[in-house]
């Protein structure tokens, strides 16, 4: 059966006390509403709506790369009147999965066991049970069926005491949101209309109302400050520790990773700690990643060992390299097998080719580097003229001297020397050597200027 997805995103979200919307603060690197769009779409939906409300034309700045239909409620006038608002885009078939915005953890599974458990009854919610319930609607069974969802304002004492909570999310058949939403009404103790409201149609149209739990708390928690926030990022981080080190990743201590993205690793890869990975990375068998490093969309073959603190972003290294520590890689850095970037290396958008060395102090910009070549300490790639960028291009078995200035466009050949301290401003030949330095003066007995005393 077609499903579509309602998600409810109109809340202005005052306590994060933010000028960015609610569902755009960010959960392990990206907006919370991205996370529940993402787990929509695994679960291939029909279609996804979004109710958005205030600060709506951010929100769907953010997601124009998504197949998504954006209903405005402009009035937050409750849970129920969010959902009516969809009406005249909501198939006449089908069941809707109605989600939050703010409750970006849920799991693709939950989800599929809560259609599973809903396509017969034609309604169904996810319930959790919880040591305090307060503040959530209670979820009120007679004989083990449910009666009724009844808001934390508007129950009794004895309904206080109900510690099974509606998580707020649910499937529902769309003829019948169709039939019951225009028949909502607003007279509670809020004033709004109540989505919940539903369980009561339901049940008097002869409906049983099925329910499941998730199999992680986390998993239906909403954020409304930042407190909340940083609470359910750590249980997100932990939860994706878990999952690594269960694939075998040996994390130094799970409490001190960040994985804001998504990592694919091989056997044995360990990780030290304090180390945040972002966007898309692959980490091949026996890599080692140090204390302190921040890598994003970087590839890093097997048996490769990074030192602390070094800093990647979009960089591919290949098998059995030594990296840093304090080593950067930049956009269109490309290591191939063996080559060494020592301390305070910078690379970026440069090729280094099989055993090539850099191991202290350089900036390699916009170069080309051949195989089992070094390039001294010190030494700069002068890649930009104030408007235009520049190639340096190494062959193989080059030999750089320290602190060399290599001023582009510039090809320094195979098995090419050039001499410490130059400033090489023309082409190197192969197996050639080139040096540029003012000839030394020494004076013999040199006295060195004495101190004044006044
Ligand atoms: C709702 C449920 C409650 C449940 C709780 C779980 C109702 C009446 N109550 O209460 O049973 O325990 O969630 O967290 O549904 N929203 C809109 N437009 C509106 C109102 C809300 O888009 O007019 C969105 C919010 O942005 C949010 C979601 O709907 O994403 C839930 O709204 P919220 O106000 O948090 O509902 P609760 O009162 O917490
Ligand atoms: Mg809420």
């Amino acid at each position: 059966m077609s499903t579509t997805v309602i998600i409810l995103a109109a809340g202005k979200g005052t306590r994060m006390r933010s000028r960015l919307p609610k569902v755009l603060q960010p959960l392990a690197g990206r907006p919370l509403l991205g996370h529940v769009i993402e787990t929509a779409k695994k679960l291939h939906a029909e279609n996804i709506i979004t109710i958005f409300g205030h600060g709506g034309e951010l929100v769907q700045q953010v997601f124009t790369h998504e197949n998504i239909q954006w209903v405005e409620q402009t009035e937050q006038l409750g849970t129920g009147h969010a959902v009516k608002v969809s009406l005249p885009v909501l198939p006449q078939e089908g069941l809707s999965l109605i989600l939050s915005g703010d409750v970006p953890c849920v799991q693709q599974s939950t989800l599929q066991r809560l259609i599973d458990a809903s396509t017969g009854t034609g309604i169904g919610l996810v319930t959790l049970t919880l040591a305090d319930s307060t503040g959530y609607g209670r979820i009120v069974r007679k004989d083990g069926q449910i009666q009724a969802i009844v808001e934390h304002k508007d129950a009794t004492a004895e309904q206080h005491q109900i510690k099974e909570i509606n998580t707020g999310i649910y499937c529902v058949s769309n003829a019948k949101l169709h039939e019951w939403l225009p028949k909502l009404s607003n007279n509670n103790a809020q004033g709004e209309y109540y989505l919940t409201d539903i369980v009561a149609m339901a049940l008097a149209d002869g409906l049983q109302i099925a329910s499941i739990q998730p199999e992680l708390a986390f998993e239906v928690e909403g954020v409304n400050d930042r407190i909340q926030l940083a609470a359910l990022e750590r249980e997100f981080q932990h939860y994706q520790a878990k999952k690594l080190m269960q694939q075998g990743v040996h994390l130094i201590d799970p409490a001190r990773f960040d994985l804001r993205g998504q990592l694919t690793v091989g056997q044995d890869v360990r990780i030290d700690i304090n180390v945040i990975i972002e966007g898309e990375c692959t980490f091949g068998d026996n890599v080692e990643i140090g204390a302190g490093c921040v890598i994003k969309n970087t590839t890093i073959a097997a048996g490769t060992k990074v030192q602390p603190y070094s800093v990647f972003d979009n960089a591919i290294v290949g098998e059995n390299v030594q990296i840093g520590p304090f080593a950067r890689l930049r956009p269109g850095a490309k290591l191939a097998n063996e080559v060494h970037i020592g301390n305070f290396v910078e690379v970026k958008n440069t090729t280094v080719g099989v055993g090539s060395k850099a191991n202290h102090f350089t900036y390699l910009g916009d170069a080309e580097i051949g195989s089992n070549s070094n390039i001294g300490a010190g030494t700069i790639t002068c890649n930009y003229d104030g408007a235009n960028k520049h190639k340096t291009i190494i062959g193989n078995n080059a030999f750089v001297g320290t602190n060399n200035s290599l001023v582009a466009p510039l090809t320094i050949g195979h098995g090419a020397t050039t001499g410490a301290g130059s400033v090489i401003t023309h082409n190197v030949a192969d197996h050639s050597l080139a040096f540029e330095r003012a000839k030394q003066i020494s004076k013999e007995n040199y006295q060195r200027p004495q101190k004044v005393t006044k």
